[in-house]
C-alpha cells in the first residue's frame, strides 16, 4: 500500500488495504446471498460515498440483486415544517420488497435514521443496513446494522469512495487522518 497521502491541508496514513477490503467484501456478499437468495432483493446504494463499495460488492453477489443509487436531499419546507428530507433516485416501488441500504460509513447515525424513516413509509417487507465502516464509539442510530465491513475508531477516514472536502474518493484503499 502506498505511503501517506496529502489531501487539501491534511495528511492521511494507510489504514485498510485493498486486499483486506476485497477479502471482507467477499464475506459480506456471501452473507447477503445466504439471506436474500431467491427473495428478489433491491439494494439502495447511498451516493456519493457508497459508489465504490456498491460496485465491488455487486460483482460478488449471486442473489440477482436489483440496484438503485439514492441520495438524501434536505430542503426548506414551509415555515411550520422546517427542513424536509427526501430520498431521490428511487426508480422502483419498494412495497413488499426486501430492501438493503448500502452505506459507506455510519458515524453518528443521523443520516441512516433519516433514510430508514423515509424507507419505512414505502412499506417494504424488510429493510437491512449494509455499511462498509462503522464508528461504534460515535454511532447513536436507532437501527442496528446487520451487515458491517469493519468497526473503526473515531478518526476521520478517506478513500474507497469516502471524501475529505470532495477529494480522495478515487483512492483504492482507506486512509486515516494523521493527527
Ligand atoms: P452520520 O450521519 O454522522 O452517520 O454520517 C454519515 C455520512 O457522513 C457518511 O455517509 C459520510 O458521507 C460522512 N462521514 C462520516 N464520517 C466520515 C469519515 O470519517 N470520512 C468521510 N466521510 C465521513
Amino acid at each position: 500500500m502506498s505511503a501517506t497521502v496529502k489531501i487539501h491541508d491534511l495528511s492521511f496514513a494507510p489504514y485498510i488495504t485493498q486486499s483486506k477490503l476485497e477479502e471482507r467484501i467477499k464475506v459480506l456478499a456471501q452473507n447477503l446471498d445466504a439471506q436474500f437468495l431467491g427473495k428478489d432483493p433491491v439494494f439502495l446504494a447511498v451516493l456519493n460515498g457508497a459508489f465504490m463499495f456498491a460496485s465491488d460488492l455487486f460483482k460478488m453477489l449471486k442473489c440477482q440483486p436489483e440496484l438503485s443509487f439514492v441520495k438524501v436531499s434536505s430542503y426548506m419546507g414551509t415555515q411550520s415544517t422546517g427542513r424536509v428530507d427526501e430520498l431521490i433516485g428511487l426508480q422502483t416501488s419498494l412495497k413488499d420488497r426486501h430492501v438493503i441500504v448500502i452505506e459507506d460509513i455510519l458515524d453518528t447515525g443521523v443520516t441512516m435514521d433519516k433514510i430508514m424513516s423515509l424507507l419505512q413509509a414505502e412499506q417494504p417487507a424488510s429493510i437491512s443496513i449494509c455499511a462498509l465502516l462503522i464508528k461504534p464509539n460515535t454511532y447513536m442510530g436507532k437501527y442496528a446494522p446487520q451487515f458491517i465491513g469493519f468497526e473503526i475508531d473515531d478518526a476521520f477516514v478517506v478513500g474507497y469512495g469516502l471524501d475529505y472536502k470532495e477529494r480522495g474518493r478515487e483512492l483504492p484503499a482507506i486512509y486515516q487522518l494523521i493527527k
